[in-house]
């Protein structure tokens, strides 16, 4: 007789518990166990050995490293979120909301696969194969070697897998699939966890570059992929304003590259796009000449983007102002706003104030303090920016600027995209030699960035 068991599982973390609790005491997060009767016939999950041949410990410097070998998905944003190409036998995640381009993504990478001479098994749970075929078309993604099965059971995927014998696994989506010995339904937690651990052997086992794809949210109902970070190689993340045309892939984790790249795409009746150069598109509707706005040259990775970074600053109805913020740290701002009022004596208490980086990127690098420093006292003093400024440099706490890393990188990108001025740390100046197209303002405090800039 199989044995039943109780359990329950946070839907965020994954936390496994034999009792509910309101607070998950894992990642304390609220309302998120969910109860799953689980009846386990064989177990196959995440205790058996993933690798089992035996081996004896090596001393690490007689190990071979080799170079991972990678394999360029034809997509270039993709590879360099992916630090170069995707690894033979890793194990992606591709985490979005639904509706965000996730299958078109995927479904396009795979026709490319297939023309670098790859075999791609596309698996989809959640449309038909007649609704794979007819997307296909749209994206003019057909192509002899990718072959589409629509199927939700495990037992059954491995068997098209055994068959096929692919090169490039695409698992459209995770919350689909379910393995029958598990009673649990499919999109539970302890399915998705059980399912995970199996694509990851084959995976390993059989060199298969695997990508599962996972749907956010919000509900109980679905076991979030943020349940399968840990498991997983690299952890993707597809995002975008619903009502904005281009999409943002951003990793999460990788164990194979850096996670501070990102690649940008557009989307367009034939799928998506890739832009080449992200900094047009993020300045394509900036108003030029008006208070508030100012452009920073920030480093996405190993990239420089030019950004519009907008403030709003005016008298508060509230007792106490608001400060909101959208693409940067909110404690950042509420710092620089301190500063402004120490070091420039600008009276900002009664003034309510928001920030806002165009284009739903977000700045997380100390350098774009300077830039928030500007927008802030040019819209307080309802001074205008001049347009073909570019600004960057952190701020410290006495209202000194601070070097930032990459300093000629940035400089470049505005030059190339016809900026006039790029005002920036003076201690950032050393070491590399100035472009002559564009006028260079070093500054090292506050106070006299903002002498030149407004
Ligand atoms: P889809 O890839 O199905 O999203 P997900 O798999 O994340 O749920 O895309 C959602 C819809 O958007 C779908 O109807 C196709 C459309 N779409 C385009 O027309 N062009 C594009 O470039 C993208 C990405 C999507
Ligand atoms: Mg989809």
């Amino acid at each position: 007789m199989a044995k039943v068991k109780t359990k329950f599982f946070c839907t965020e973390c994954g936390y496994e518990a034999p009792k509910w609790y309101g607070k998950c005491p894992g990642c304390q997060s609220w309302n998120s166990m969910v109860e799953e009767t689980e009846k386990v016939v064989k177990t196959q999950g995440m205790n058996s050995s993933l690798f089992t041949t035996k081996e004896k410990p090596l001393p690490i410097i007689e190990i071979d490293s080799g170079k991972e070998p990678r394999v360029q998905t034809g997509i270039k944003e993709l590879n360099r979120v992916l630090g170069g190409g995707i690894v033979p036998g890793s194990l992606v995640l591709v985490g979005g909301d639904p509706g965000i381009g996730k299958s078109t993504l995927l479904l396009q990478t795979s026709h490319e696969m297939t023309q670098a001479g790859l075999k791609v098994l596309y698996i989809s749970g959640e449309e038909s194969i007649r609704q794979t075929k007819l997307r296909a078309e749209r994206l003019g993604a057909l192509s002899p070697e990718l072959y589409v099965l629509c199927e939700s059971n495990m037992e059954l995927i491995e068997e098209a897998i055994e068959s096929i014998q692919p090169d490039f696994l695409v698992i459209d989506s995770i919350q689909t699939v379910y393995q029958p010995e598990v009673t649990s339904a499919p999109g539970s937690v302890s399915q998705v966890r059980e399912c995970t651990a199996r694509f990851m052997r084959i995976a390993k086992g059989k060199g298969i570059a695997t990508v599962l794809v996972g749907h956010v949210t919000k509900e109980g109902a679905i076991a979030g992929p943020r349940l399968l970070e840990h498991m997983v190689d690299c952890v993707l993340y597809f995002e975008g304003e619903r009502h904005q045309t281009y999409r943002l892939l951003r990793a999460v984790k990788n164990r194979f590259g850096s996670t501070n790249e990102i690649g940008i795409f557009e989307m367009s009746e034939t799928g998506l796009v890739e832009v080449a150069n992200p900094s047009e598109l993020f300045l394509s509707e900036r108003p030029l000449g008006v208070a508030g706005s100012t452009v920073v040259a920030s480093m996405e990775g190993t990239r420089p983007v030019l950004v519009e970074l907008q403030a709003l600053v005016s008298a508060t109805h509230f007792p106490s102002p608001r400060r909101m913020s959208t693409g940067v740290d909110h404690q950042r701002m509420s710092l620089i706003i301190a500063v402004l009022e120490k070091r420039m004596g600008m009276f900002l208490q009664n003034q309510d104030a928001y920030l806002n980086v165009a284009g739903g990127v977000k700045l997380d690098e100390p350098a774009v303090d300077l830039a928030i420093a500007v927008s802030i006292a040019s819209s307080f003093r309802d001074a205008p920016t001049r347009p073909f400024d570019v600004v960057f440099g952190e701020i410290g706490l006495t209202g000194e600027v601070r070097a930032v890393s990459r300093a000629e990188q940035r400089v470049k990108e505005a030059e190339k995209l016809g900026f006039k001025r790029v005002i920036l740390p003076e201690k950032s100046l050393k070491g590399w030699k100035r472009p002559g197209g564009i006028e260079i303002i070093g500054v090292n405090t506050v106070a006299e960035a903002l002498a030149v800039a407004l």
